[in-house]
């Protein structure tokens, strides 16, 4: 049986370390790291989200500001929000919770936020930083920042020698993770739909990452003996078996299975999930350091 990798006490590792780094940057240069979350309409999980990303940032002795726009805010109000946050020095990193209103562009607006207060690390320059291999002076994007501390814990800082193979290719999970495992000397494949031979591929990895967003596509029987498996998925499927209306939530790998095969495995929920909000706050208080001159922590 597979060791499950516990995320939620790495998560709260992350956020102490943020904590403690805050407290002593204020008390050494007086700036306390500022995030401005930016959320448009109602969306129930988006509002969710949003939330509990507040929340953690004043635990971690942040200035926390939330700004909650109308569904029908015209596309040049949002630009004209950014532009401000852009030029106040009191926030260090900016957030607009994604998706969007299907009459925002959200590629222009994430080019709108400047890549130095880029914190979700989706602006091009810090796309093209961690495509060059720049890690000191870039964003990471938070769910693969995130994925690959719990790969850590495991496996170490060095993969040399490891094949890793991504299931999945969007640019805010698949693309950067493939970058950073490669960055850290592992021998990378990304899969997707159009993959032959999906199940054998995955049977060749050591580090298998799952980020499709479909529940349990990946079978137990496609994890190789003592594989680490990182499950991105969060996915509510009907679980008439707890009562009628009743739902509950499963990951992107068939956990019973994989489980049996791994030698470790993120659980979901509590896996890759509590590790992309303490990782938002990392990348705040490293915006923040680098706004001071100071050096930040290593996560
Ligand atoms: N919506 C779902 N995940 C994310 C994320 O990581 N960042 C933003 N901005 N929106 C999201």
């Amino acid at each position: 049986m597979a060791e499950i990798i516990d995320g939620k006490k790495a998560g709260e590792d992350v956020a102490a370390t943020v904590a403690k780094a805050t407290a002593e940057l204020v008390a050494k240069t007086g700036v306390k790291p500022g995030l401005a979350v930016v959320i448009v309409g109602e969306d129930p999980a988006s509002q969710v989200y949003v939330a509990s990303k507040s929340k953690k940032a004043r635990e971690c002795g942040f200035h926390s500001v939330q700004h909650t726009l109308a569904a029908d805010t015209p596309e040049t109000d949002l630009l004209a929000l950014i532009e401000e946050l852009n030029a106040d020095a009191a926030i260090h990193g900016i957030l607009v919770q994604l998706p969007l209103p299907a009459h925002i562009d959200s590629g222009k607006v994430i080019q709108a936020i400047s890549p130095d207060k880029d914190v979700d690390g989706f602006h091009f320059i810090n796309v093209g930083k961690l495509g060059a291999g720049v890690l000191d002076t870039a964003f990471v994007p938070c769910t693969p920042a995130g994925s690959m501390l719990l790969i850590e814990r495991v496996r170490g800082r060095d993969l040399s020698g490891l094949n890793a193979v991504v299931v999945g290719r969007s640019n805010i999970v698949g693309k950067p993770m493939a970058n950073l495992l490669l960055a850290a000397n592992a021998t990378v494949t990304i899969a997707h739909s159009k993959t032959k031979d999906l199940a054998g591929l995955c049977q060749t990895a050591d580090i298998l990452v799952a980020a499709v967003g479909r529940p349990e596509m990946v079978k137990g029987d496609w994890v190789k003996p003592g594989a680490t498996v990182i499950d991105v998925g969060i996915n509510r499927i009907p679980a008439p078996e707890k009562g009628e209306g009743k739902s509950r939530l499963v990951g992107d790998v068939e956990f019973a299975g994989a489980a049996e095969r791994a030698g470790a495995i993120t659980p979901v929920p509590g896996g890759v999930g509590p590790m992309t909000i303490a990782m938002l706050m990392a990348n705040t208080l490293v915006s923040a350091c680098r706004a001071a001159g100071v050096q930040a922590p290593k996560f």
